[in-house]
């Protein structure tokens, strides 16, 4: 099981933290990944920036926004999941 958190902290929730969770809760249904992939919500994650804080697995990425959530989907979550 993949595990994506996204961050619901202030500067992140600014960002669109609630439109990212929406924009990958929506892929993971269409790629129909809901059995490998868990999305949960966490507080700062002390990587504030100007976009939304995001880690899937081990790794944290800064900075995704509502714009580039679905190609973030494609380029970082996608893989993994496939591995997962
Ligand atoms: S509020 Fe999201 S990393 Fe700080």
């Amino acid at each position: 099981m993949l595990t994506i958190v996204i961050c619901v902290g202030s500067s992140c929730y600014v960002h669109g933290s609630d439109e990212v969770a929406g924009i990958f809760e929506r892929l993971i249904e269409t790629e129909q990944l809901s059995d490998r992939v868990e999305l949960i919500g966490a507080f700062c994650m002390d990587a504030c920036s100007m976009g939304v804080s995001v880690r899937v697995g081990d790794e944290v990425f800064r900075g995704v926004r509502p714009e580039t959530a679905e190609t973030f989907f494609y380029d970082q979550i996608l893989p993994q999941a496939n591995r997962a």
